[in-house]
């Protein structure tokens, strides 16, 4: 495995198989790997003949008062175990290379709407630097397939529009959420947890699945779901920051009759600001549905 430091050397080495004939599969990351993110590796590598992962912890998509500081920074663990998994080339930028203009000056990519809700609301800015970044990262690679989480649905979405709506000529992949043995979605945040509250983490998914069941049993009352699914997540004794029904590509709030429904949740532990989601297809269940209204 290659590693790099610059975007003229990755570059030319890139350009070098691009032009063998080799397709290139991309996972940009900012450390700290977890078996999540080696899942996207191996994906990666199951595609593409060339995988390179980047590890950057992108300043731009944190808040004033959050853990860009803290945010666990492993990059000799993280090289040991992506060489293992086959990666090719590892690029690992400081920020002057990102931004060699600095961030004030940065040209700045923005997604509208979609990213003023959900987490969008709670950390204001936080896609700004999440696209900014990304588009930055497309254009350095410019890979044939990029892979993304699923857990991070609402930044996979905001990125699957921005690669339309600018014609990024590349695939975005979403890769299943990894799990820990008891449904906690697998996160770099999850090493903020005190020994307290890990056990308890898990009413998180445990909501969500909650309102699936409901939602697949036929119950439409949407809102009353999420007021039931917040005070399970409150009396557990985290601070619910929402769980929202959502149509699975607009992310507006679900309509009755739509097909593709997300749920979405976040809430405060302590030490940390957990997500999940759940996404659930409702085609056959709503055509029922209708046809048993037509008859009536
Ligand atoms: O999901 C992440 O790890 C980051 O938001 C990303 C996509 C690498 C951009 O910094």
């Amino acid at each position: 495995m290659n590693i790099y430091h610059t975007v003229s050397g990755l570059r030319s080495d890139i350009r070098a198989r691009r032009l063998n004939g080799e397709s290139i599969g991309f996972v940009p990351t900012m450390g700290n790997l977890h078996e999540g993110h080696l899942q996207l590796v191996r994906q990666a590598k199951a595609q593409c003949d060339v995988v390179v992962v980047s590890i950057f912890v992108n300043p731009l998509q944190f808040g004033l008062n959050e853990d860009w500081e803290k945010y666990p920074r492993t990059f000799q663990d993280d090289a040991k175990k992506l060489e293992t998994e086959g990666c090719d080339f590892l690029f690992h930028p400081d920020e002057n290379e990102i931004y060699p203009n600095g961030m004030a000056d940065q040209t700045r990519v923005v997604v509208p709407t979609m990213t003023d809700i959900l987490c969008g609301a709670s950390r204001p800015g936080h896609f700004e630097g999440v696209t900014t970044v990304v588009s930055k990262l497309l254009h350095i690679v410019q890979p044939d397939t990029a892979i993304f989480g699923i857990k991070d649905y609402q930044q996979l979405a905001v990125i699957r529009r921005m690669v339309e709506d600018l014609c990024i000529p590349v695939d975005i992949i979403g890769a299943p959420i990894a799990r820990d043995f008891d449904g906690l979605a697998l996160s770099s945040r999850n090493g903020y947890l005190g020994e307290d509250e890990r056990p308890r983490v898990k009413v998180l998914y445990e909501v969500l699945c909650w309102c699936r069941d409901q939602i697949e049993n036929g119950e439409r009352d949407f809102t009353t779901l999420e007021i039931q699914a917040d005070k399970t997540l409150e009396n557990s004794g985290f601070r619910t920051d929402y769980v929202s029904i959502r149509n699975s590509k607009t992310l507006e709030p679900a309509a009755h009759d739509d097909n593709q429904l997300t749920i979405l949740g976040a809430m405060f532990t302590k030490g940390a600001r957990l997500i999940d989601n759940i996404s659930l297809t409702l085609g056959e269940v709503n055509a029922l549905t209708q046809q048993a209204e037509a008859k009536k």
